[in-house]
């Protein structure tokens, strides 16, 4: 269906979120379209730019990502109807998102229904909010809508999450605000729950008497690119941990709800999140990336990157153990990592069953694996026994793998298009509530007291990251899924 029409007003319009995934994702969702001919961009920031050289900038960007195979976005090429149309709703507004004039300017140029977003660094969340609330462009007429879209990190722990929201609900209620995170977007990750809750073959082995552990990653092998100055204020615990690796653990571990609803969906995920103990401190390990090679080419520590501190404690690396406190996920430890300048991009969760119960095979047979691939060959595979061929009974490992694209046209997807698009919709059921923020910051702050002094464990670039994270795991017996 169409989306209702509507004024879509970027903040932070000369940022890289801008660039390289929201611009590219409207125009993905131009070419299925499923925009209407009244919906516009006004782009806000700080930099000297006009309606042409934004456009130019956006254009050029759009060409980069889909020039880049590993980018989402891959039209290949651009469509130059597409981008026409696209164009001609871009229009540029030079301001100051501090500054009350901004807002009024704006408030001369938004009719109609409206959604803000906010593609700027957190610390203008809460100036954004007023700016608009005193303009009044957040009230609703009758018949429009006003949607605040509100990026993460949202806060910097609990105490400022929950200040933020005041601050928000101070000038718009609940259904204006849509918190986003855009690990939600990602097909993969909406598919965990019809892979678990439209499979028998899957769900009724999701729990503590069968898994053994589960491990979530989000490894990337880029490093901070020229985000310096915004990853040392947020580090890799803020940027990836209670946010996009949460969401994940919330669907690999929700109960099931009773039906795809937007209440029913948050209430799940906000009893489970809120069941996520605080980590504990033998519980956490950062990093942080020394010069190294990656994939053949040499790379700077993280301390040699531009707006960096050259003795910065920010780590770049984070691995955390958790447990979760419910009958189903009682006893079984889930460990989450994340880091850049890896040795290989992936994203997965793996849930490691235990061995059988009962072992007629002598010794002990490898345990079964289930690995569900996020990004890159998304889909997911399974490994377990099956008897050698030959005389006798002896057991071989083997896998088998699914994956989407050879079932499916693929589709090129960001991950900001299908929320964009909800957002337009006004389905929130993709989006936070603020149970669901405010519990992983419950859950993480040990790490934040722990973390305000000492210093990262250094890794070599191109690494599968610091020692201590796989003795974090060898203590129990354990060991981390290759990244390769
Ligand atoms: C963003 C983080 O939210 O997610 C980035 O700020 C990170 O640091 C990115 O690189 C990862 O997202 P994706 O979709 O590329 O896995």
């Amino acid at each position: 269906a169409v989306a209702p029409a509507c004024t879509l007003v970027l903040f932070g319009a000369a940022g890289d979120l801008v660039k390289r995934l929201l611009v590219p994702s409207i125009y993905d969702l131009m070419v299925s379209g499923v925009l209407d001919p009244d919906f516009r961009i006004i782009g806000i920031d700080r930099a000297e730019l006009t309606d042409e050289t934004w456009r130019q900038n956006l254009y050029d960007a759009l060409h980069q990502m889909a020039a880049d195979p590993a980018a989402e976005f891959n039209a290949g090429s651009i469509r130059e109807d597409v981008w026409c149309d696209l164009s001609g709703r871009l229009s540029y507004q030079h301001g100051d998102v501090t500054q009350d004039a901004t807002y009024q300017a704006l408030a001369a140029r938004v009719h109609g229904s409206a959604i803000f977003y906010c593609a700027v660094a957190g610390r203008f969340f809460g100036p954004i909010a007023d700016g608009l609330g005193k303009a009044d462009l957040l009230q609703e007429n009758a018949g429009d809508f006003r949607r605040l879209v509100v990026e993460k990190p949202f806060g910097d722990d609990l105490a400022s999450a929950r200040a933020l929201d005041a601050k928000i609900l101070g000038w718009a209620q609940e259904h204006q605000i849509y918190r986003i995170d855009h690990f939600l977007g990602k097909e993969t990750v909406q598919a965990i729950m019809a892979l678990r809750f439209a499979n028998r073959i899957f769900e009724p082995l999701w729990s503590a008497e069968h898994l053994d552990h589960v491990q979530i990653t989000a490894a990337e092998v880029l490093g901070v690119e020229g985000r310096g100055s915004f990853y040392e204020r947020t580090g890799a615990l803020r940027d990836m941990v209670p946010n996009h690796l949460f969401q994940v653990l919330a669907m690999v571990t929700m109960e099931p709800p009773k039906d795809l609803g937007e209440r029913a969906v948050r209430d799940a995920k906000g009893r489970v999140l809120a069941a996520v103990q605080p980590v504990k401190p033998l519980d956490m390990v950062r990093g942080q990336y020394a010069a190294g090679t990656v994939n053949g080419a040499p790379r700077v520590s993280y301390r040699e990157e531009p707006g960096v501190d050259p003795n910065s404690p920010i780590e770049t690396y984070a691995a955390l153990r958790l447990e979760i406190a419910t009958p189903r996920w009682q006893g079984v430890p889930f460990y989450l990592r994340t880091g850049k300048r890896l040795s290989a991009h992936r994203t997965e969760i793996v849930l490691q069953f235990k061995p059988s119960a009962h072992s007629i095979f002598g010794g002990q047979p490898e345990a079964n694996r289930l690995s569900l691939h996020i990004d890159g060959d998304k889909g997911l595979r399974t490994d377990f026994q099956i008897k050698a061929p030959g005389p006798g009974m002896a057991l071989a490992p083997v896998a088998e793998t699914f994956m989407h694209d050879d079932f499916f046209e693929h589709v090129p997807n960001i991950g900001y298009e299908s929320l964009l698009y909800a957002c337009m919709m006004g389905d929130a059921s993709l989006f936070q509530r603020a149970d669901a923020i405010e519990a992983p910051w419950v859950s993480v702050e040990p790490v934040l007291e722990a973390w305000k002094t000492g210093e990262p464990e250094l890794y070599a670039a191109g690494s599968a990251g610091p020692a201590s994270a796989d003795a974090l795991l060898a203590r129990d017996g354990r060991a981390w899924a290759s990244l390769q």
